[in-house]
C-alpha cells in the first residue's frame, strides 16, 4: 500500500503589517471592535510588485528545504488560489518556472478558503495510486486586491500569504482521510461576482459577504465534516493532537473546537497575527506549529477548510 506522507513544511507572509489601528485612520472602526469579533490584531500586505506566485515561491523554498527534496525531483505541484497572477496559466506553471524547473505536472485548485484541504487531497490521491512520488501542494493569496478598502465589513478581515508542504510517497500513513464536500446553491454567501469580458469587469471585483451566514455555515460544517474524516481514519476525537481549522476568525476556531469536543490546547490559532489569508491559511499555521516544535513527528493533525462556492473539507495526517 502507498501513502502519503507531510514530509516538510513552509511558509512566507509579505513583510509590510498592517495593524487594526491603521484601519481605524481611515474607516469607521476601531481596534477594540475587530479584535473583539474576529480576533484579529494585524494582517500582511504584499507589495504591489509580488503576486501570489511570488508569495509560493518563499514557502516552496522553505517547505523545500525542510524536506530535504531539490526542486527537480517534484513531480506534481498544486497550488490553491482564488488570486491567481494571470487568468491562465496557472500559478502552478509560473511557480514551476520560478523553482527553476519544468517537465512536472502543476495545476491550479479553486476552492477559496478550502483550497489548500482540496489541493492536499488531490495530491494525496495522485500519490496513493502510485502515478507520481513528490508533490509541492501550495496555498497562495493576495487576497488585499480583491478587497473593497472602503468596506469596514470586509476589508479588516483578511490579509495577504502563503504556506506549503511537501508531500511525499510513504509506506505508512501519512494522510489517514480527506473528506470533500461543495454547495454551490450558498454562492450568495460569500463570494467575487465579476469577471472579465473584452476588456472590461462585468460584474463585481470586489469581495462580497454575508458575515453572520458565513459564521453559521461555517460552524456546523467544520464540526460535520471534522467527525466524517476522522471517523473515516477509523480513528475517534481522542486521537487528534492538534485542530487545525480555516483560520477566518478566532470566534469560528473556538467554536468549532468546543463543538468538536477538542481542548482549546490542542486548538491551533494564528489568526490573530495574519488575518484570514484564505487558501494560504492553514499551511501557514501548520507551518508555524511544526518550526515552533509544538507540531511535531507522530502527532495527529487535523486540517480543515471552508469557504467560498461554499466548499468544505478536511484531512487527518499523522506527521
Ligand atoms: N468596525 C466597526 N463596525 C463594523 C465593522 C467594523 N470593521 N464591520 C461591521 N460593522 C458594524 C456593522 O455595520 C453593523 O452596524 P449596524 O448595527 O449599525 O448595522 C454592526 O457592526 C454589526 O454588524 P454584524 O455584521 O451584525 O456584526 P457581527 O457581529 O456579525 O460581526 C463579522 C461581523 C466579524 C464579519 C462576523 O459576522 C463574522 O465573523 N463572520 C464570519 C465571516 C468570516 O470569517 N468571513 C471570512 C471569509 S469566509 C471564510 O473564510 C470561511
Amino acid at each position: 500500500m502507498i501513502y502519503s506522507r507531510i514530509a516538510g513544511t513552509g511558509s512566507y507572509l509579505p513583510p509590510r503589517v498592517m495593524t487594526n489601528d491603521d484601519f481605524a485612520k481611515r474607516l469607521d472602526t476601531s481596534d477594540a471592535w475587530i479584535r473583539e469579533r474576529t480576533g484579529i490584531v494585524q494582517r500582511h500586505i504584499a507589495d504591489e510588485a509580488q503576486c501570489s506566485s511570488d508569495l509560493a515561491l518563499e514557502a516552496s523554498r522553505a517547505a523545500l528545504q525542510a524536506s530535504g527534496t531539490p526542486a527537480q525531483d517534484v513531480d506534481l505541484i498544486v497550488v490553491a488560489t482564488s488570486t491567481p497572477d494571470y487568468i491562465f496559466p496557472s500559478t502552478a506553471c509560473l511557480l514551476q518556472a520560478k523553482l527553476g524547473v519544468r517537465g512536472c505536472a502543476a495545476f491550479d485548485v479553486q476552492a477559496v478558503c478550502s483550497g489548500f484541504v482540496y489541493a492536499l487531497a488531490t495530491a494525496d490521491t495522485f500519490l496513493k495510486s502510485g502515478q507520481y512520488r513528490k508533490a509541492l501542494v501550495v496555498g497562495a493569496e493576495v487576497f488585499s486586491r480583491i478587497l473593497d478598502w472602503d468596506d469596514r465589513a470586509t476589508c479588516v478581515l483578511f490579509g495577504d500569504g502563503a504556506g506549503a508542504v511537501v508531500l511525499a510517497a510513504d509506506s505508512k500513513p501519512g494522510i489517514h482521510a480527506s473528506v470533500l464536500h461543495a454547495d454551490g446553491s450558498q454562492v450568495g454567501l460569500l463570494s467575487v461576482p465579476g469577471n472579465v469580458c473584452k476588456g472590461q469587469i462585468v460584474g463585481s471585483p470586489f469581495l462580497q459577504m454575508n458575515g453572520q451566514g458565513v459564521f453559521k455555515f461555517a460552524v456546523k460544517v467544520l464540526d460535520e465534516v471534522g467527525r466524517e474524516t476522522v471517523s473515516r481514519a477509523g480513528m475517534s476525537m481522542e486521537e487528534v493532537d492538534w485542530l487545525i481549522p480555516h483560520q477566518a476568525n478566532v470566534r469560528i476556531l473556538d467554536a468549532t473546537a468546543r463543538k468538536l469536543g477538542i481542548a482549546p490546547e490542542k486548538l491551533v490559532s494564528t489568526v490573530d497575527h495574519h488575518g484570514n489569508t484564505s487558501a494560504a491559511s492553514v499551511p501557514l499555521a501548520l507551518d508555524e506549529f511544526v518550526r515552533s516544535g509544538k507540531i511535531r513527528p507522530g502527532h495527529r493533525v487535523l486540517m480543515e477548510g471552508v469557504g467560498g462556492g461554499f466548499t468544505w473539507g478536511a484531512s487527518l495526517a499523522t506527521m
